[in-house]
């Protein structure tokens, strides 16, 4: 989150002292952290209080014939990556929802265009009431995002839900959306990723469409939640991300020297290779010539299966393989998972069309080595990445 910008809207709630812890965690996580408080928040907390923490001016009057700074949170929320509203009263929940706009944080909210996070507190009445919750279910209709509140002992002495969700919540809640989960801290990864080029002759090669795609938003996740990667990557066009150790190979001969070289020092293996299966037997020395009219008879070889050697080495590792298929998915992912002893095979079904090999989207089949299944619907390949790493750490996890 270091250098993120975030405006964090405080409504007029007994729980907007809480919201002073916040400002002080987003700050020591090097987070910009702009105040905007609603007309009657000041009543709760003092904006000198945010001003001193936060290091910046507090906007909490919309108009004021002093300011020269007049209108300046409309700036601040064309610069803000995200806006937190915590505490937000069932008041202020229903001026978001029907876009009024007659104080400092609503007017901020709405020429706010960026993702909005909600921590609601309030009374268990006022909670359970159904304009509230009327409220809240236009606010999810466009997006917005809650933590819900706790049920506790209320500052009106009932015990009921309202209470402001707990600090850390909030502010893990906020790093999702900066992708800073640190959950795979310490975890080493081994990730293979794109295609393998069989040389033929100097100019031509056996070689398969994978753009590398899911291989790279693997590493990518690993990193945004703490892990360190080293990358063994086919020719791709993709730009290594950032923090990996990069080892790029052409052929499968190369990658599987690199898997074995690497293995050893990894706590996850993750195969997303397409790698290729046959390599032309003799690799000739000079450009093959044409022949006029007469056609080409190459004999290939099989190119060693890099998890079936991994296998042999019984490594102890938490493997996981991919299955690209045309037909017979489940079939053909489970047999592969029970050949090359993987702990999980991810398999998509590559005769479907707009998914697959170069596509930014997937739709894929997580399956077990208890053959537990999981279908995922289509989704972004950076989030499949996720729901996969997810996978991975709870079987880590496991006794
Ligand atoms: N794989 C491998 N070494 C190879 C070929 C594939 O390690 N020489 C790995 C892939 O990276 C993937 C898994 O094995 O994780 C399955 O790959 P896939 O191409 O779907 O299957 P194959 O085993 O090659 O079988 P087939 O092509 O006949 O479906």
């Amino acid at each position: 989150m270091k250098n993120a910008k975030i405006v964090l809207g405080v409504s007029a709630s007994i729980a907007a002292y809480k919201a002073v812890e916040l400002v002080r965690l987003l700050v020591k996580e090097g987070v910009e952290v702009r105040v905007v408080m609603s007309a009657n928040a000041g009543q709760f907390v003092a904006p000198l209080t945010f001003e001193a923490l936060s290091g910046h001016p507090v906007y909490h009057t919309q108009f004021d014939s002093q300011n020269s700074a007049e209108m300046e949170h409309i700036r601040i929320a064309e610069n803000a990556d995200l806006l937190v509203v915590a505490p937000a009263t069932a008041s202020m929940l229903g001026k978001m929802a029907h876009g009024l706009a007659d104080d400092a944080l609503s007017s901020l909210h709405l020429a706010f265009k960026g993702p909005v996070l909600i921590a609601p507190a309030m009374n268990e009445g006022m909670w359970g009431h159904a304009a509230v919750k009327e409220n809240i279910a236009v606010l999810k209709s466009r997006g917005v995002e809650f933590v819900d509140p706790e049920s506790g002992e209320l500052a009106c002495g009932v015990i009921g839900p309202g209470r402001l969700a707990d600090i850390p919540v909030i502010l893990n809640k906020i790093k999702s959306y900066f992708n800073q989960r640190d959950d795979l801290n310490g975890i080493r990864f081994l990730i293979t990723a794109g295609p393998t080029h069989e040389a033929i002759d100097p100019v031509r090669y056996l070689s398969n469409p994978s753009s590398g795609k899911m291989g790279y938003a693997v590493a990518e996740q690993v990193k945004a939640r703490g892990g360190e990667v080293v990358l063994i990557s086919g020719p791709t066009y993709l730009k290594p991300p950032p923090g990996v150790d990069f080892k790029p190979c052409k052929s499968a001969d190369e990658m599987n020297g690199l898997v074995q070289e690497y293995l050893e020092n990894c706590d996850v293996l993750v195969m997303s290779a397409a790698v290729g299966d046959f390599a032309a037997e003799n690799l000739e020395k000079e450009k093959i010539k044409k022949q006029g009219d007469e056609g080409l008879v190459l004999k290939l070889v099989a190119t060693k299966d890099i998890l079936l050697e991994v296998a042999k080495r019984n490594s102890g590792k938490l493997v996981v393989g991919f299955a690209a298929e045309s037909q017979n998915l489940v079939e053909s992912a489970l047999e592969k998972l029970k050949i090359k002893n993987l702990d999980l095979i991810v398999a998509n079904d590559i005769s479907a069309p707009g998914i697959g090999f170069q596509s930014d989207s997937n739709q894929v089949t997580i399956i077990d080595r208890e053959e537990n299944m999981e279908n995922l619907p289509l989704k972004p390949k950076r989030e499949i990445a996720d729901l996969l790493l997810d996978r991975i750490l709870s079987r880590l996890k496991r006794p």
